[in-house]
């Protein structure tokens, strides 16, 4: 009965030794037979229980097991010691009564979305979608604009400037100016469309603008806007008050109680300033806008006997306020996803 005991054992030693592929399995067979605890061990504990040539034989048998696996053991272990041990996956089970995760979706942050709607609807209304530099140059942001040399927005309260490197400083002496500074607006890309693009032409164009000035609950630092600008032989700012109270009426969906008010800016002529009436009953003023200015066409080059055009400036961060009833503008740079999760 025992030594058929010792023959399983053998056979199932040899077998498991067979398998062994890398260094942690070699140690696992180790414990398992040849340890303190192991299987041959048990084998020469339980010997005691046996009778005096019993014990002889079982003994001898049991002493020639262990060295034959001792040796066979030793070949394995060579053969993979340097290989470690392989993440073994356990083996697999499917439990199809356990009730699936949830995946958490993210998705697009409100002025994301207020952004894209925006766009949309000028889209359909025949507008192009163009971009430009946040960095821009001082040319572009203000000269071109028609933006006096001392105008306060310049300042250094309102506009971040950027150092030159000193190898363009040199290069640009007695040209235009070109200092660069992180665009105020989204009107410079008004002219640097209308230098590559003859009119008529409509295009809105959605952007980061940075302003050197302290927050509160109705400004940021950096914001968003969406510049239109419609230039065609024919156009007055009727056409700017159709164009933009259709878009009010589509964005905001419910009634929004509007108002024009006259404003000023160097680049247009004349200037409007549009409020929309938010919840809690105060204004909130949403763009400026105005009727190209002759000294922007002819900075771009085109005459402005021939060419009129409307151009504005949406708030898209106001447009969101309004939109989802927000008090405070700077809700939206937090990245609080109690307040994200919401939209
Ligand atoms: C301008 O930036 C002009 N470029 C707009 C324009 C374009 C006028 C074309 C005429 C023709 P203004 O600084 O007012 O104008 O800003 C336009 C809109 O941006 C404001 O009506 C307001 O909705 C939003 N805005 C202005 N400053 C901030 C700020 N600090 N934080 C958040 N939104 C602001």
């Amino acid at each position: 009965m025992f030594f058929m005991d010792l023959n399983e054992l053998e056979n199932r030693a040899k077998e498991e030794l067979e398998k062994i592929v890398d260094i942690k399995e070699a140690e696992d067979f180790f414990k398992k037979y040849l340890g303190k605890k192991g299987e041959i061990a048990k084998v020469f504990d339980s010997l005691k229980d046996f009778a005096q040539d019993e014990k002889k034989q079982i003994g001898q048998e049991a002493n020639k097991l262990k060295k034959e696996i001792e040796e066979f053991f030793e070949q394995k272990k060579q053969e993979v010691k340097n290989v470690p041990a392989k993440h073994k996956q356990k083996e697999e089970k499917i439990d199809i009564t356990r009730p699936g995760f949830k995946k958490i979706r993210g998705h697009l942050h409100p002025l994301t979305l207020v952004m894209e709607e925006a766009c949309g609807i000028f889209q359909t209304m025949g507008f192009e979608i163009a971009l430009g530099p946040e960095l821009e140059s001082e040319w572009y942001n203000f000269d071109a604009l028609n933006v006096p040399k001392d105008h306060p927005a310049r300042d250094m309260q309102d506009t971040f400037w950027l150092k030159e490197p000193k190898s363009v400083r040199s290069k640009l002496e007695g040209l235009k100016s070109d200092k660069p500074v992180m665009r105020t607006h989204t009107s410079p890309v008004q002219v640097r469309y209308m230098e590559s693009h003859q009119p008529p032409l409509r295009i809105v164009v959605p952007g980061r603008v940075f302003r050197n000035e302290a927050t509160d609950a109705k400004h940021e630092a950096q914001f968003y806007q969406l510049e239109g600008l419609l230039v065609d032989e024919d156009v007055s700012s009727a056409n700017f008050k159709a164009i933009i109270e259709e878009f009010l009426k589509r964005f905001f969906k419910t009634s929004v109680e509007i108002r024009l008010r006259p404003g000023f800016f160097p680049f247009t002529e004349p200037s409007f300033e549009i409020d929309a009436k938010r919840a809690d009953g105060k204004w909130l003023e949403l763009m400026g806008a105005g009727m190209v200015h002759p000294n922007v066409f002819k900075a771009v080059g085109l005459n402005p006997n021939q060419w009129k055009g409307f151009a504005f400036g949406v708030g898209v961060d106001r447009l969101a306020m309004v939109r989802y009833n927000i008090a405070d503008i700077r809700i939206f740079y937090q990245n609080d996803l109690r307040f994200l999760t919401q939209f």
